[in-house]
């Protein structure tokens, strides 16, 4: 499916219309992390079935809404609530509100998600800051800037060099540090899903580099960067995937927003000092800029 310039504008528009807030902070909040946007102040919410052309949200764990305010003196616009490519989405739906975002000028954007930990040091309820991705469904054609392109966002062929923010992953560690709250760094392997990993499909992703693996975030990752905004992207290790036959535990979608409950305190913490000290944008330090 094509999305029209019309359409993103249409959505934009409508947000618009229904806040008075003007953020430019953009947070998307995966399996288990909703709970994280009632720390956000002077809050509107905007549920999905209110806005023009934005596909509902169907999964257990995700609300469905937008919640605009103030966190640590930004104005953000937090997705309680984010689409999947699984719940039969294709990736434009998928990136919409990112594309959205940047229309409203949001020019920075951070992401989280639940993840299977595939690092064998890693233990269910640990955080990693996204270093990169690999990102096999996008490398094989299901690719959210597949399709024409929209030179407004950014260019044909966008570099990806640096698309998860040097900067804000310093700044995250930083903050973790003087909190005393313990995170890893990796890549985050994304995946289309529905299905969780064979145990030799988890095998092959360690030895391809992967750490965590999930069913989400480089879509919007991509169509961010595309679109010169700024990503910060985090993966809460909600259980270690399974990587032999001979495992007797099962990894479960309850299992996935329970580690989230355990985890949404110490990401709260680490989001709200990075949002504190967050530097001002700069968009000529961006790589992909709009087309002429
Ligand atoms: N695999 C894929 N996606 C996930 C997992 C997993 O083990 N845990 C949470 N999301």
């Amino acid at each position: 499916m094509t999305i029209s310039e019309a359409a993103y504008r249409e959505t934009a528009h409508a947000i618009q219309h229904q806040t008075r807030h003007t953020p430019t902070i953009g947070l998307i909040l995966g399996s288990g992390l909703g709970p994280l946007v009632d720390q956000i102040e002077n809050s509107e919410v905007i549920p999905y079935d209110a806005l023009p052309n934005w596909p509902s949200s169907t999964v257990l764990g995700h609300a469905g809404r937008l919640v605009i305010g103030e966190l640590e003196g930004q104005t953000v616009l937090a997705m309680q609530g984010r689409l999947h490519f699984y719940e039969g989405y294709d990736m434009a739906q998928v990136t919409l509100p990112v594309r959205v975002m940047r229309l409203l000028g949001i020019d920075t954007l951070i992401l989280t998600n639940a993840a299977g930990g595939i690092n064998p040091d890693f233990s269910a309820g640990d955080i990693m800051v996204i270093e990169d991705h690999i990102f096999p469904p996008g490398m094989a054609g299901i690719n959210p800037l597949f399709g024409p392109n929209l030179g407004m966002f950014g260019p044909r062929f966008p570099i990806n060099t640096h698309v998860y923010n040097p900067t804000l992953r310093k700044l995250a560690h930083k903050v973790a540090q003087a909190h005393d709250l313990a995170v890893w760094e990796g890549i985050y392997v994304s995946l289309a899903g529905p299905t969780f990993e064979t145990p030799a499909e988890v095998r092959m992703l360690r030895q391809w580099g992967g750490d965590a693996v999930g069913m989400s975030t480089a879509p919007e990752a991509l169509i961010a960067y595309h679109a010169g905004m700024r990503v910060l992207g985090f993966s809460s290790i909600a259980n270690m995937a399974m990587d032999s036959t001979d495992a007797q535990e099962e990894v479960s979608h309850e299992e996935v927003l329970r580690a989230g409950e355990s985890i949404v305190p110490r990401l709260a913490t680490i989001i709200r000092g990075v949002l504190r000290d967050l530097p001002p944008f700069d968009p000529t330090e961006m790589e992909n800029h709009p087309e002429p």
